[in-house]
């Protein structure tokens, strides 16, 4: 491809992106082809011969396109966001186009010191304590890995990744935890029969008293508890561990302590959810997603650390063909982390952060939080549907239930509700299940969500009633 038709293209890709921000509207919000729609069309080997960008950009139009799912659609209610924005799709276009390897500080100073700046910034814009250091991981999956294994290492005194672990090691977490806990556990090599899962109270939060009680007879079985992992904003329905409390009892049985915020850690940068950061002096390790909450487009996640040296001895390796002059005063972020290739992430994050500015940021989460609250209001007055949580920052859980149907019979409407709302293409949404109750969650988080996206919702899911249950 010479510098013309890159060019022609790369025009032509802007435009149809910034067309595909207006109109993603217009598109079924759930891709509906069935499995295998999309491999039947392609070849089943590559050409040996150079292909047209004319042809292959045909192609992504007309095959590749219906077998997307929109996360950029206003109408998305599913899951949690995975938001990008204009200003996020021009820092990833030019870590895309220069095409630097940041694995270290000299493989790019700049992607370095700027990943520096930028985590300061969210250090401060959340309000975590001044000492927490950031880096830059893919998946918050990955942090909580991070978290795990530096867990394990320092209650091992550094000698597991050496010689292996025989120590009985124990990992805490509420029975609300993401399943990205259990994979690290596993993979960590704690084994899962070593995941302790603590009860919640009613509203899916951690009980601290629980925890103690059971990090208490552990010690007496002659387990040693190495890790416990608080969750900010629980993936099923929002809920906020208490972290000051089980701080307390990690700092009395000297165990580290992760928290994730991988969702709801967005919410903290507003003054008015400050709450949401409470206890964070007590904790080793914290992420959050930037990828998620904070129109940054994946990936991208936020790992702060409160001593660095742990997580860099954990996975620092540093053989003869990676050492430079400067290693010694610089960050090699190699080290802070699981992969040695390292992308220029920060670019985008620095992208989003100056194009909005801080209170733009925080107008676009209060404007979600408040839909959200709106949502969770209609419910409440509804005769017909009922909260089956308390309602959350971006988050309502809730379900239809006319007061006269047995449980088994709910759980069975609610799925095939839910079905029949999805096939609307209007609105995506997604469900969890709550104390055995088949739960329908509304997250409000799409960056152009607006209140009559919200409204529209409300109106097709009643609709669906009216069609499907009241008929
Ligand atoms: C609370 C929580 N933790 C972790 C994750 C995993 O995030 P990632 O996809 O960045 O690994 C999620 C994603 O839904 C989440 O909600």
């Amino acid at each position: 491809m010479d510098k013309e038709e890159f060019k022609k293209y790369g025009y032509e890709f802007i435009d149809w992106i910034a067309d595909y921000f207006e109109n993603v509207k217009n598109y079924p919000v759930k891709s509906p082809v069935s499995p295998g729609g999309i491999k039947s069309k392609l070849p089943d080997f590559p050409p040996d011969q150079s292909e047209s960008v004319s042809d292959i950009w045909n192609d992504f139009r007309d095959i590749i396109l219906p077998g997307i799912t929109h996360w950029q659609h206003p109408g998305w209610f599913a899951y949690f966001p995975a938001n990008n924005s204009p200003a996020s799709v021009l820092g990833e276009l030019l870590t895309a186009g220069i095409g630097a390897q940041c694995m270290s500080w000299e493989t790019s100073p700049a992607a370095t010191e700027l990943e520096e700046v930028v985590m300061n910034w969210l250090r401060n814009m959340l309000g975590l304590p001044e000492n927490f250091s950031g880096v830059i991981q893919d998946t918050a999956s990955t942090a909580t890995l991070c978290a795990l294994l530096t867990a394990r290492e320092s209650k091992t005194k550094y000698s597991s990744n050496a010689k292996g672990f025989y120590e009985k090691l124990r990992v805490y977490a509420s029975s609300e935890v993401h399943s990205s806990i259990e994979k690290g556990v596993k993979i960590a090599g704690y084994g899962r029969e070593n995941l302790q899962y603590i009860t919640t109270d009613e509203n899916y939060a951690m009980l601290p008293g629980e925890l103690e009680k059971a990090i208490k007879s552990d010690v007496q079985a002659g387990y040693k508890p190495a890790c416990v992992i608080a969750t900010i904003g629980t993936t099923s329905s929002m809920a906020v561990d208490p972290v000051a409390e089980i701080g307390e009892i990690c700092k009395k049985y000297g165990v580290w302590l992760h928290v994730d915020a991988a969702m709801a850690g967005t919410a903290a940068i507003l003054e008015e959810m400050k709450y949401l950061v409470r206890g964070l002096e007590f904790a080793d390790s914290f992420v959050f997603n930037p990828h998620k909450w904070l129109m940054t487009n994946f990936d991208c996640s936020a790992y702060f650390v409160k001593e660095p040296e742990h997580l860099i001895r954990t996975l620092a390796i540093n053989p003869e063909y990676l050492k430079t002059a400067k290693d010694a005063q610089v960050n090699n972020y190699r080290d802070w982390g699981i992969q040695l290739g390292r992308r220029f992430k920060a670019l985008k994050l620095w992208f989003v952060i100056r194009q909005y500015g801080v209170d733009g940021l925080k107008a676009i989460i209060r404007k979600h939080i408040d839909m959200a609250a709106q949502f969770a209001k209609w419910v409440e007055a509804s005769e017909e549907f009922e909260l089956v949580a308390p309602a959350n920052l971006s988050l309502v859980c809730f379900r239809w239930n006319d007061g006269n149907t047995s449980e088994d019979k709910l759980n069975d409407i609610n799925k095939k509700l839910l079905e029949k709302i999805n096939e609307s293409g209007k609105v995506y949404l997604t469900h969890t299940v709550l104390s055995g109750k088949y739960t329908i969650r509304m997250s409000v988080g799409q960056r152009t969500t607006e209140k009559e996206d919200v409204e529209r919702a409300w109106e097709v899911i009643r609709d669906c009633v009216g069609e499907f249950i009241n008929k």
